[in-house]
């Protein structure tokens, strides 16, 4: 996808305030993990939801190249055929991940411990991510990886044959390199003890047990006062098709809720979102600044905590965010910037050293989407600070995207405010986690449209 041409767009000043019901798409990690899931069971696994973005596209034809049968019901339910833990075989070609680190990464967790021979590859943003950060734990089953310089895909992966558990602490807080490690003692026998310093989103264990599986989880004080946790995972299980009722992705969720917050007297409806709480960070991030959001409906979908959020345009204050929180929020920086810049004070978000290593350097590329709209910001070691004036920024600038659906739908938003319009270089890839999103802002008042149009 990286070799198709670039789609800028321009967006301007919300002429109305923004009004009406805004149906996000399906949790991007949730619908990976039921694809990936339902491929290593036994049975047919039923997925309602679940999100057609490219990144997951690129998931299911990975697990139709290792055996599995995936399809799509006319009415949107996907069926997934499972192969059996240990059951998917060789795949005939290249497994080409996008632009998906998820996808990416996850299944070299799985691959680890099939002795299959596979290579994978991705899209030019995929290709320069490190993937260390999993080979090296995976390589202790047994499985051997050979990569470009510096770790980087393409990749060729020899699967273990009699492969070890691990017992792994991971260094990062990663909610893929924990799920790599479990994933790959799926298929080895005894524990597989995973150990993370700082909670990150738990989707994996909490479908491994759908499906089955026997997992324990314990929470560990760390030094830092963090809390950190233990998770074990009993290998070689039978995993046993389970139906999967994907939750609105609040990673999604979150460019609409912006919007509707800074366009004064805006008033918007966001359906069932994912509310599991190393998700939420950004909304109490917001409600801390003064945003009114009203969670209506909770319920629970599929085993996760979803609800409806209200959302209603007003004036927003700073914030000092903690480093701490990082982890339920890692993917929300650049929205949270945007509406920081639209705030009166001086924000500070702390810790921001992951961002550096996503779709593009979202730490740099955050501060230059902020910069050439007019905003003061500055990056101070993983830290970065913004200086809102209470005003809309005066907006005119063109933001370099870089591959990265998260930045274009930043840069959008931060347009239905700005004086002047806001142009995104490539808003192609937004259609990695959010299709439809140009067409569904524009439906509750937005002012979006191709570039060449201006
Ligand atoms: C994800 C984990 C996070 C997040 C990504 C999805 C997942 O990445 O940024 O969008 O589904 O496990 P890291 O594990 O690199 O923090």
């Amino acid at each position: 996808m990286d070799e198709a041409a670039p789609t800028p767009l321009i967006s301007a000043k919300a002429a109305a305030p923004l009004n009406g019901t805004i149906a996000i798409p399906g949790d991007k990690s949730i619908s990976h993990r039921a694809l990936m899931f339902g491929a290593l069971a036994i049975g047919e696994t039923r997925i309602t939801g679940l999100l057609t973005g490219e990144d997951v596209l690129r998931t299911a034809a990975a697990m139709r190249a290792l055996g599995a049968e995936v399809t799509r019901d006319p009415d949107g339910t996907w069926r997934v055929a499972g192969r059996g833990i240990g059951g998917l075989t060789e795949p005939a070609d290249v497994l080409d991940m996008g632009n998906s680190g998820t996808a990416a990464r996850l299944l070299c967790g799985i691959l680890a411990t099939h002795p299959l021979f596979s290579v994978m590859t991705g899209d030019a943003s995929l290709r320069g991510r490190p993937m260390r950060r999993v080979i090296d734990p995976l390589s202790a089953t047994g499985a051997h990886f050979f990569a470009r310089e510096g770790g980087r895909l393409p990749l060729a992966i020899q699967g273990a044959r009699d492969a070890l558990p691990l017992d792994y602490r991971v260094p990062v807080p990663s909610a893929q390199v924990k799920s790599a490690v479990l994933l790959a003692g799926l298929n080895a026998p005894g524990i597989t003890r995973v150990e993370e310093p700082e909670a990150t989103r738990d989707h994996t264990e909490n479908m491994l047990r759908h499906f089955g599986a026997t997992v324990s989880v314990e929470i560990s004080e760390t030094p830092t006062g963090r809390n950190g946790r233990i998770v074990e995972l009993q290998g070689q299980p039978e995993l046993r098709a389970a139906d999967v009722v994907v939750p609105g992705d609040p990673s999604s969720a979150a460019f609409p809720l912006v919007a509707a917050l800074l366009v004064p007297g805006s008033k918007v409806t966001i359906p069932a979102v994912g509310l599991n709480p190393l998700r939420t960070g950004l909304f109490l991030c917001l409600e801390e600044m003064g945003a009114n959001i009203a969670i209506l409906n909770r319920r629970t979908e599929g085993g996760e905590p979803v609800g409806d959020l209200q959302v209603t345009g007003g004036p927003l204050h700073a914030v000092d965010v903690p480093p701490e929180r990082a982890p339920s929020m890692i993917d929300e920086y650049p929205i949270l910037a945007v509406a920081a810049a639209c705030a009166t004070g001086t924000t500070r978000l702390r810790g921001l050293k992951e961002l550096r290593v996503k779709e593009s350097d979202r730490l740099a590329a955050t501060a230059a989407l902020l910069t050439v709209n007019g905003v003061r910001v500055e990056i101070e070691g993983d830290d970065m600070i913004i200086h809102g004036t209470g005003a809309p920024p005066s907006g005119g600038g063109v933001v370099e995207t870089h591959m990265d659906h998260r930045i274009a739908m930043s840069a959008i938003v931060l347009g239905m405010v700005t004086a002047a319009p806001v142009t995104a270089d490539d808003a192609g890839f937004i259609d990695t986690s959010f299709p439809g999103f140009v067409e569904l802002m524009n439906a509750i008042g937005a002012s979006i449209r191709p570039a060449a149009q201006s």
